[in-house]
């Protein structure tokens, strides 16, 4: 190829994080984001170490069965919010099984049996998005860029949401918004950044500026799963779909013994109380958080559970000294649970552990400590929360 920067690669599998890698003519392995198993592509160099270099997708020479036209006139016009909009449903399904075996395995040291979940819808799902706003214009960025790919409604947006963005909607003055909606209750609020101004919104919509969080206004809407009702602030996590949070609760009850555990449980990383108020409910839990916001939802939301005896402790789980325990759920961000995070679930003396993990390779990580300390894993199920991205939701059940 005359471009030195022009690379043509031969995809053999999906990497941690989705791209497709494989090598180029000499030998190199690169990865290049959209690319599928089987396929040859042309790639642009934009980033390379000595072993391994990354690469933006020029044109595919020899596609796979699996590639597809995306059925999303925003994806075609280069929206980058869904990743795997071109790839076929079921190959994905297949795609990000096969991503966390291969990252237990090589990761962790240990071959796991990794079930694929219930097939959650793929359109109309997600009651969270965050959205940058160019000229008035709400939208999404390009892949690895800062333009944003205006839209005025969003295929996989909840219909409460895309009702937002209809006409299209202009939101003067704003360079973020983050658009929240309670599914099952019909709740719904809008913080815009850096103020809300004079936003032209329906009557139902609580609107808030990040300004006025930033000086403490309190602000939440309402969401319901399995039957329990879930106050979420404006700046506390959440899951993105009711549906996708009632079957990681239904993987988790399965991961601790599939009933209640007999004997206090402690939820780690419990955001606003998602698995202490349902796996949790009727006995002992310890809920530990470290969002001041989430700390204050997760109070009121087990203040309702009458027959749960729960204490939610506002720390960082590092900073938490471990109270027994016969089961753990752990839900840690993105970097997974870590050293720190295995010893402080080790130190609980459970038996049973539910492992939430949003990145193949930090579970792959997580289990090899986990494994080295003592405990057993016995299967991971995907919860396929985010159809069309390469994104990733995984419940391990682990014995010790
Ligand atoms: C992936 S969310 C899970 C929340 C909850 N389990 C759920 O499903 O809704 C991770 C949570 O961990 C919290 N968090 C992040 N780092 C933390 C830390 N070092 N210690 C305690 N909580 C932390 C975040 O605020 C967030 O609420």
């Amino acid at each position: 190829m005359d471009d030195p920067e022009l690379a043509d690669i031969t995809i053999r599998s999906i990497a941690v994080g989705g791209d497709g890698v494989g090598p180029d003519a000499d030998g190199r392995i690169v990865f290049v984001a959209g690319a599928l198993t089987g396929e040859r592509v042309t790639g642009r160099i934009h980033s390379s170490q000595k072993r391994h270099a990354h690469a933006d997708l020029v044109e595919v020479l020899h596609a796979s069965p699996d590639r597809v036209v995306p059925d999303c006139r925003f994806a075609r016009a280069g929206c980058g919010g869904c990743g795997w909009a071109h790839v076929e449903l079921t190959a994905q399904r297949r795609a990000k099984v096969a991503m966390v075996v291969e990252a237990v395995e090589r990761l962790g040291g240990v071959t796991i049996r990794v079930d694929s979940g219930p097939d959650l819808p793929r359109r109309g799902f997600r009651t969270t998005v965050r959205m940058p706003v160019v000229s008035g214009r709400a939208g999404f960025h390009e892949h690895r860029s800062d333009a944003v790919v205006p839209v005025d409604e969003c295929l996989v947006a909840h219909p409460l949401i895309d009702d937002l963005l209809a006409g299209p909607r202009a939101f003067p003055g704003v360079d973020e918004l983050v658009i929240r909606v309670g599914a099952r209750t019909g709740d719904r609020m809008v913080v815009a950044d850096p103020g809300a101004g004079e936003l032209d919104l329906p009557s139902d919509v609580l609107v808030v500026g990040a300004d006025e969080l930033a000086k403490d206004r309190r602000a939440w809407i309402h969401e319901r799963v399995a039957g329990v009702d879930f106050r979420i602030s404006a700046r506390s996590f959440f899951q993105a779909r009711p549906d996708g949070a009632e079957a990681l609760v239904d993987a988790v009850r399965d991961a601790v013994g599939g009933e209640r555990p007999d004997g206090p449980l402690v939820d780690l990383y419990a955001g606003v109380g998602l698995f202490s108020a349902t796996v949790g409910a009727g006995g002992p839990v310890v809920a530990v958080e470290s969002s001041r916001s989430a700390v204050a939802d997760a109070r009121s939301n087990l203040a309702n559970r009458s027959a749960t005896d729960a204490k939610v402790v506002g720390v960082p789980v590092e900073r938490w000294r471990p109270s027994p325990a016969v089961a753990v759920v752990a839900d840690p961000p993105r970097a997974g649970l870590g050293r720190g995070g295995v010893a402080k679930v080790g130190a609980t003396g459970a038996t049973r552990l539910a492992l939430v993990s949003c990145d193949a390779g930090s579970l792959g990580r997580d289990v090899g400590l986990l494994a080295a300390d003592g405990w057993v894993p016995e299967w991971s199920r995907l919860v396929d929360m985010f159809p069309d991205t390469p994104h990733v939701e995984v419940v391990t059940s682990f014995t010790r």
